[in-house]
């Protein structure tokens, strides 16, 4: 199978506010291969949650292409865009959108249970995921009863669970402190070192983003 895992070609995105245009990204281009850790880094309002939100095809383009496992996803209606999302890609954003009425155990298994596992084995997979996140302890609580490192941990682990081949993560450490972050930092790097993926983070966090094996500094703000 191909390296290349996303082709990025020429790409431009603004938004309009009225009469003012905001041109976020421009002839923007970028390739994203297995193994990549992409460090995103840049000011605020630069456009990087902009950059994973269209990567993550949560957002659209004006021009130039984007070709996913060679495919242009110009080309996808939504369904094939959903599934494209359940099956090859896991996102960790800064909050970390978890599900207050179920516990981790049902958040972690969610995207097992959308695409069509038993609930048994979506449980199972789920519990085992935590248990590897130190989380064995905590089946049965809800986000809410868990420290802010404990939500995102169940965050990565719910990302990662259908063992995505790209992993799209907006600041996954902005909320929490600096032991916490590199812990969290650290399981993504493991994933990233022992599956043959790409992990596409933005990060204000240079320490961290110092680690990544690729740097991106995008643009200064308008
Ligand atoms: N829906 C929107 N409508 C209008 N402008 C937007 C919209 N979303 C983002 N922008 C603008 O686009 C620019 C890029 O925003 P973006 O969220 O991508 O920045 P960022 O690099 O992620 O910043 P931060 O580091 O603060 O998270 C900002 O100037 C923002 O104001
Ligand atoms: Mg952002």
């Amino acid at each position: 199978m191909s390296d290349v895992l996303i082709k990025v070609n020429n790409i431009s995105k603004s938004y309009s506010q009225g009469d003012i245009e905001i041109k976020v990204l421009s002839n923007f281009s970028l390739t994203i291969n297995r193994g990549d850790f992409f460090a995103i880094t840049g000011p605020s309002g630069s456009g990087k949650t902009t950059l994973l939100n269209i990567l993550g095809l949560i957002d659209n383009f004006e021009s130039g292409n984007i070709l996913y496992f060679n495919n242009d996803i110009s080309n996808f209606n939504e369904v094939k865009k959903d599934n494209l999302r359940l099956q090859h890609l896991g996102f960790v954003y800064q909050s970390n959108n978890l599900f207050d009425d179920f516990n981790i155990t049902e958040n972690v298994a969610l995207p097992l249970l959308l695409q069509g596992y038993s609930k048994k084995e979506a449980y199972e997979n789920s519990k085992e995921m935590l248990n590897s996140f130190g989380l064995s302890n905590r089946f049965k609580h809800t986000p809410k009863d868990l420290s802010g490192g404990e939500q995102q941990r169940v965050a990565i682990a719910r990302a990662l669970i259908n063992n995505p081949d790209i992993v799209i993560a907006d600041e996954p450490t902005g909320n929490l402190d600096h032991d916490t972050s590199n812990n969290v930092f650290d399981y993504l790097m493991k994933y990233s070192q022992n599956k043959s993926c790409a992990i596409v983070m933005a990060t204000h966090n240079l320490s961290l983003a110092s680690l990544a094996n690729k740097k991106l500094e995008i643009g200064t703000k308008n």
